[in-house]
């Protein structure tokens, strides 16, 4: 599955740009929402989901890179959003706010963790989440290059999500393009964030995401039967 990330799409025609990607194929939408504070950079709040709610019929995943989640859950649910990813990294004890996503507000939850993160520290928490989001960048910018370690988080994440939860999924984010989705789906993820490579794309954000469509289930597929 492919979420397109909008923090690379052009501003000026988001509504168009969204449209086009799901017009091709996307699964999602992946809104990168940033304080300043957690990540050193500002990008976009509720009034951007408020705005493409009516636009597109896919769902709309907030990824909470934000010191303080907890104060923009309402705000975000109330504009449309489908599924909140918050960070394990600013939260001592994630539990209560994983239920209350889930339970309270009814939305899909999504655990992230930057690379500096052991994966087994997620491990207590993998039965409480939909989505588990390993970051394969530091989040802050988009455009990065994909850190090769995270092949083999990304491995021992699907190890401990078969044994707590097998149908949560695995998102990667961060320097997904034609070169690195393979090794990720091979390893295991299954829900795969791109920026740059989508609406970067040379030959536009159509063609790179039927692309990398293929190439990640051309991998998933020979992984499974290997
Ligand atoms: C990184 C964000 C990503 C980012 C991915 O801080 O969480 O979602 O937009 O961008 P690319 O695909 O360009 O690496
Ligand atoms: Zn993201």
């Amino acid at each position: 599955m492919i979420a397109p990330s909008i923090l690379s799409a052009d501003f000026s025609r988001l509504g168009e740009q969204v449209r086009e990607v799901a017009t091709a194929g996307a699964n999602r939408i992946h809104v990168d929402v940033m304080d300043g504070h957690f990540v050193p950079n500002l990008s976009m709040g509720a009034v951007v989901v408020k705005g493409l709610r009516p636009v597109t019929q896919l769902p709309l995943e907030v990824h909470l890179m934000v010191e303080d989640p907890g104060r923009f859950l309402d705000g975000f649910v109330k504009a449309g959003s489908d599924a909140l990813i918050v960070h394990l990294e600013v939260l001592p004890d994630p539990r209560p706010m994983l239920e209350h996503i889930r339970k309270a507000l009814g939305k899909k939850v999504g655990l992230a963790f930057n690379p500096d993160m052991p994966v087994e520290r997620a491990e207590p928490y993998l039965r409480d989440i939909d989505l588990a989001l390993c970051m394969t960048v530091f989040p802050g910018f988009g455009g990065q290059a994909y850190i090769p370690e995270s092949t083999e988080r990304i491995k021992k994440l699907r190890a401990l999500l078969d044994q707590h939860n097998p149908t949560c999924e695995i998102e990667v984010d961060g320097g997904i393009d034609a070169k690195t989705i393979g090794e990720a789906a091979s390893a295991g993820a299954n829900v795969f964030v791109a920026g740059t490579a989508v609406f970067g794309a040379k030959n536009g954000p159509a063609a790179a995401l039927k692309e990398l469509a293929q190439l990640a289930k051309g991998a998933s597929s020979s992984a499974g039967s290997s």
